[in-house]
C-alpha cells in the first residue's frame, strides 16, 4: 500500500483515498489541481508530511496542466496559491509548495526532481525519528513493556514512509517493548479508528481503540506509561498544533506525571509562527460532527462546532523529535 505515488507516463500523482478505508482500498489518478485541492480538503490525502509531499508534487500538476491548457505565468501562480491554501494549519502544506515553486522557471524535470527530493527527505527522517524517539522514550519510561496512547494517524498514511509518532511506537514494537498501544478514535473523521488501527493490524501491534474521552482517565488511572502525537506546526516557542483532542492529552499526562511526547520533521516547524497563539486553526463544516460513518445522529436544527486542531502549550510537552535533534521545550 502506498500512500502517494507520481506516475510518470501520465504526470499524474496516484493516491490512496484515505475516506474510504479501511473498508475499501481506492485510489486516485489526479492530473489537475483543482482535483488536488479537492483532495486535500476531503482529507482523501491528510497528515502534514503527506501534505508537504503533496504540495511538492502539486507544483509539478500544475506545470503540466498548464502546459497542455496554455497558462500564462499569472494562472499558472494563482493556481500554485490554490494549492497552498488548500488547509491552513499543517506547514508543511505551503511548505512543500513554496519549496518547489522558484523551480517553475527552471522547468518540469527540475520541479519533479524537487518534489520527488521532499518526498525522500521525508522517508529519512521518519527512520530517524523512529530511532531517536524510541532511545528518548526508553531512557525517559521505567517499564520494559510499556503502554502508550496516540491520536489521530501519524502512520504510513499521514507521511511518505512508516511515520512520525507511529515510527516511534513501530521502532520500540520491533525492540519488543510495546504492551498495548491505545489508539484514540478521534473524532469527527475517526483517522485514529480508521487509519492508525488499520496500520497497527498490518503491523501486528497489540491495540484498542478508545474513546477520544476515554483518553485522560486511561492516563490518569495508570494504564499508560506515556503518549504521543505526530504534529501539524509547531511555534518557535515549542507550542504544537495538532489533531482536536491533543491538548487534552497532554493535560492528562501533566497531572500524571507521564511523558508527553511529539514527533514532527523539521519541515512542521515554523520558526515564523512565535506561539500557538498564531496558528491559523482551521475550521471545518460542522456537518463533520453531527454525523458519524455518514449517518445523522443529531437532532434537525443542531448545529456543530468544528475546529479541526488545537494547539498543546509548550511546557506540557516533555520531548520534541524531529530528525534533526530531541528538543524538550519545557527546559528552556
Ligand atoms: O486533519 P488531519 O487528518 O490532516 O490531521 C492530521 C493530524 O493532526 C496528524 O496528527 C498530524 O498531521 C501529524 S501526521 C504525521
Amino acid at each position: 500500500m502506498q500512500t502517494m505515488q507520481w506516475l510518470a507516463d501520465q504526470r499524474a500523482l496516484r493516491l490512496i483515498d484515505q475516506t474510504k478505508l479501511p473498508s475499501s482500498e481506492e485510489y486516485l489518478t489526479v492530473t489537475q489541481v483543482d482535483q488536488l485541492v479537492a483532495a486535500i480538503q476531503s482529507l482523501a490525502v491528510r497528515g502534514a508530511p503527506a501534505l508537504g509531499a503533496s504540495g511538492g508534487y502539486g507544483v509539478a500538476i500544475a506545470l503540466a496542466q498548464g502546459e497542455r491548457e496554455g497558462w500564462d505565468q499569472a494562472r499558472l501562480q494563482n493556481e500554485i496559491d490554490k494549492i497552498r491554501d488548500a488547509r491552513p494549519t499543517a506547514v508543511n502544506l505551503a511548505w512543500g509548495v513554496e519549496r518547489v515553486r522558484p523551480l517553475v522557471t527552471s522547468g518540469f524535470d527540475a520541479v519533479l526532481a524537487e518534489a520527488h527530493l521532499i518526498a525522500d527527505e521525508d522517508r529519512a527522517a521518519n527512520e530517524t525519528m523512529a530511532k531517536l524517539g524510541a532511545d528518548w522514550v526508553q531512557a525517559n519510561t521505567s517499564r520494559d513493556k510499556l503502554r502508550v496512547v496516540t491520536h489521530c494517524n501519524t502512520g504510513a498514511l499521514a507521511t511518505t514512509a512508516i511515520g512520525t509518532a507511529y515510527g516511534v511506537i513501530a521502532e520500540l514494537h520491533r525492540r519488543g517493548a510495546i504492551e498495548l498501544v491505545y489508539a484514540d478514535e478521534t473524532r469527527p473523521l475517526l483517522q485514529g479508528a480508521r487509519l492508525t488501527s488499520f496500520e497497527l493490524t498490518k503491523d501486528g501491534i497489540p491495540h484498542v481503540i478508545e474513546a477520544d474521552g476515554a483518553a485522560a482517565s486511561t492516563i490518569l488511572r495508570g494504564l499508560a506509561d506515556f503518549a504521543i502525537i505526530g504534529a501539524d506546526r509547531i511555534a518557535a516557542n515549542g507550542d504544537t498544533a495538532n489533531k482536536i483532542g491533543s491538548v487534552s492529552v497532554a493535560l492528562a499526562c501533566a497531572r500524571a506525571g507521564i511523558p508527553f511526547v511529539v514527533v514532527a520533521p523539521e519541515s512542521t516547524v515554523d520558526r515564523n509562527t512565535a506561539s500557538g497563539d498564531d496558528v491559523h486553526i482551521e475550521q471545518r463544516d460542522g456537518a463533520e460532527v453531527l454525523s458519524l460513518g455518514g449517518v445523522r445522529t443529531a437532532p434537525d436544527g443542531a448545529e456543530g462546532f468544528n475546529p479541526a486542531f488545537d494547539v498543546t502549550p509548550h511546557d506540557l510537552i516533555a520531548a520534541i523529535v524531529t530528525e534533526a535533534r530531541v528538543w524538550e521545550p519545557n527546559a528552556d
